[in-house]
Parts: structure tokens; C-alpha cells; sequence
């Protein structure tokens, strides 16, 4: 078992990796700068783990700060999940996405290379890809990103094959996310979005909750069995469990590798609509909207690959993730 550090550990996908990795028997430190994250997050950690949690507030562009933090501590490795992930403020803002996603990646690398810490799992997602070519979407599916969120995702990706080809001590695991979803069983992490959700799951959940009047279907013409835009949700707990598998094959073997973290199944929004109408027990009204900009009709993962090289395979479906992300907001509702 390894020492850690988790970067923007605070954060959705990354507090839920917190939980997994703990559970492996992992000692974890975690650094957030709450930028997108409720400090509380720390609170139900320590619920959930039932042990303390070792966490530094502080920003992944300030090298001194890091400096400090991999002095204070002797790590095997690290999980960078600490970036800004929303495709449509990236077109508005891209210098703010180079800054915190490359230039914050660089200076975390430097500080990594100079504590001689060289095994990184970093945060990516299928994206990258662009709009599809083939589907099943596999890793050799040619990159073409399409917005300035994307650009600096595959801009870290090649930094990284950069390093390793500079310096053989570099491992890395490369993970492309499909559609995250869900929340953890106990109800006390979730997605927690502070504006309006641009993402599906969030968004529905809202319209549960009674705090969104609607759900807006982007577009009921798509070449899909019902109109609807088809994705790979894939349950947040299964994909923290992918980091634990990726980080393990980092420090026991420093294999690198580049993997899809998906289930390799589609559903349309109108599946995601009806599964969260299921567990929430009510029905949940919609409007058929024009369709959203840059959207496709189907995307999702081929999974085979995670599959064989980690063995990873996720075990939970749609309805657990309707299920799990409902009992999630409508606690948050009532706390
Ligand atoms: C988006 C991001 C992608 C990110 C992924 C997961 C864009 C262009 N892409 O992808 O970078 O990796 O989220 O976080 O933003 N939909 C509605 N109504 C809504 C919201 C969504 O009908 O209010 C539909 C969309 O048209 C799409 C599906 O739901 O068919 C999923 O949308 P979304 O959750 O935003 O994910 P992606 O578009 O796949």
C-alpha cells in the first residue's frame, strides 16, 4: 500500500476516490483549495472513513505551497484531479483553463520531479476525442479536441508522454472519463454543483428536488432509437475504484498506461429521465428544447482495455446511479 497525495481531493470525483483508497488500505493526503467544493466535504470523509483526514488548503499554481506540502511528506504517488472542467466557461475563459489545468499541472510535475516523487494518475476525459468516428469509442481513437477544456486535457496528456520519453523514471496512468454519475452509498458526498447544472444527472436531480421547474431536452432528432442524445454514465464509485486499481498498478509495477474509464454502454436522456423518475417516485417534468450546441448524437466508451490491463469493470448501472444521486440531493435538501 502507498502514501498519496490526492489533488482536488474536496471535489466530486475526487472525495469519492478518497473513500476508495482508504478502503485499500491507502494512507491519503489531501490538497483542495475549495474553489469548487464545500469545506464540509472533509466533515463526512472523516464520517465515512472513520479516521482523520490529513488535508492542506492551498491553490496546485503555488509552488512554494506544494514544495511544503511534499516536504512534510513522503508520497508513492499522486492523483491529480485538481482542474476546472466546464466546457462552456472554457470557451468564455481559456486563458483561466491554461493556467489552472496546464500551467497548474506543470508546477505540481516540477514539484513532484524535485521531490523525486515520479508516479502521477491524472484526471482526463473522453473528450479528448472529439466528436467520434467509431464507436465503441477505444484509446486508439484518433484525438481531436474540440474546446479549450478539451485543448488543455490533451495538452497535459502530452506533457506527460513528454516526460517519461525525457526521464524513464516518470509512470503514469492516463484516465478518459465517460459521463460521471451517481453518488457514494452513504449519502454523504455527492455532485454538488453551486449555479445551474450544465451536466444531465445534476440537472435532473434539480428538477427532483423541486429547485429547477424542468428538464430541457436538447434535441429529440438525433439518429438514436428515441431521439435523444445516447452517453456512458458511468457511477462515480466505480470510477474512483478505476483510480485505485490505476494508482496500484503504478507502484507496484510502473507500467503507464492510457485508459478508458467507461461501461461501455449508452443511454439516452430520456433512459437517465425515466431511471430517475424510478427512484425518485414521482414523475418529472420535461420540454422538448432545440439542440445544444457542439452535441452528438452517441458517444460511448469501449471498455475492453481497462478491463484486461487492470481489470476494471464497473459494477453498478443506471438505476443505482439515479438511485444513489436522489438519496444524495434529497438529504442535501434536508440538512
Ligand atoms: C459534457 C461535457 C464533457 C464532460 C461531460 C461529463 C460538453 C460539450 N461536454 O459532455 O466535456 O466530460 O459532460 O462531465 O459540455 N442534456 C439535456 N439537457 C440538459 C443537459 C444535458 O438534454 O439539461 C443532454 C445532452 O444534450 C446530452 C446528454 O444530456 O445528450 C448528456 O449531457 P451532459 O451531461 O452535458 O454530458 P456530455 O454532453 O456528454
Amino acid at each position: 500500500m502507498g502514501r498519496i497525495l490526492l489533488t482536488g481531493g474536496a471535489g466530486f470525483i475526487g472525495s469519492h476516490t478518497y473513500v476508495e483508497l482508504v478502503a485499500a488500505g491507502h494512507e491519503v493526503v489531501i490538497v483542495d483549495n475549495f474553489s469548487n467544493a464545500r469545506r464540509d466535504v472533509i466533515d463526512r470523509l472523516e464520517v465515512i472513513t472513520e479516521a482523520p483526514v490529513l488535508f492542506h488548503e492551498g491553490d496546485v499554481l503555488d509552488k512554494r505551497f506544494l514544495e511544503d506540502v511534499f516536504r512534510q511528506h513522503d508520497f508513492d504517488a499522486v492523483i491529480h484531479f485538481a482542474a476546472k472542467k466546464a466546457v462552456g466557461e472554457s470557451v468564455e475563459q481559456p486563458l483561466l483553463y491554461f493556467q489552472t489545468n496546464c500551467t497548474g499541472f506543470a508546477t505540481l510535475l516540477g514539484a513532484m520531479k524535485d521531490a523525486r516523487v515520479f508516479r502521477i494518475v491524472f484526471s482526463s476525459t473522453a473528450t479528448v476525442y472529439g466528436n467520434p468516428v467509431s464507436l465503441p469509442c477505444a484509446e486508439d481513437h484518433p484525438i481531436a479536441p474540440l474546446s479549450p477544456y478539451a485543448h488543455s486535457k490533451v495538452t497535459c496528456e502530452t506533457l506527460l508522454r513528454q516526460l517519461k520519453e525525457s526521464d524513464d523514471r516518470w509512470a503514469y496512468g492516463i484516465l478518459r472519463y465517460f459521463n460521471p454519475a451517481g453518488a457514494h452509498d452513504s449519502a454523504l458526498i455527492g455532485e454538488d454543483p453551486n449555479d445551474i447544472p450544465n451536466n444531465l444527472m445534476p440537472y435532473i436531480a434539480k428538477v427532483a428536488t423541486g429547485e429547477l421547474p424542468h428538464l430541457n431536452v436538447f434535441g429529440n432528432d438525433y439518429d438514436t432509437p428515441d431521439g435523444t442524445g445516447i452517453r456512458d454514465y458511468i457511477h462515480v464509485v466505480d470510477l474512483a475504484r478505476g483510480h485505485v486499481q490505476s494508482v496500484n498498478k503504478l507502484i507496484d509495477e510502473d507500467d503507464s498506461h492510457v485508459l478508458n474509464l467507461g461501461t461501455g454502454t449508452g443511454y439516452s436522456v430520456m433512459d437517465m429521465l425515466r431511471s430517475y423518475e424510478k427512484a425518485c417516485g414521482k414523475e418529472l417534468p420535461y420540454k422538448i428544447a432545440p439542440r445544444r450546441a457542439g452535441d452528438i448524437d452517441c458517444f460511448f466508451a469501449d471498455p475492453a482495455l481497462a478491463r484486461d490491463y487492470l481489470g476494471f469493470e464497473a459494477q453498478r448501472g443506471l438505476d443505482e446511479m439515479c438511485r444513489s444521486s436522489w438519496n444524495w440531493v434529497s438529504r442535501l435538501r434536508n440538512r
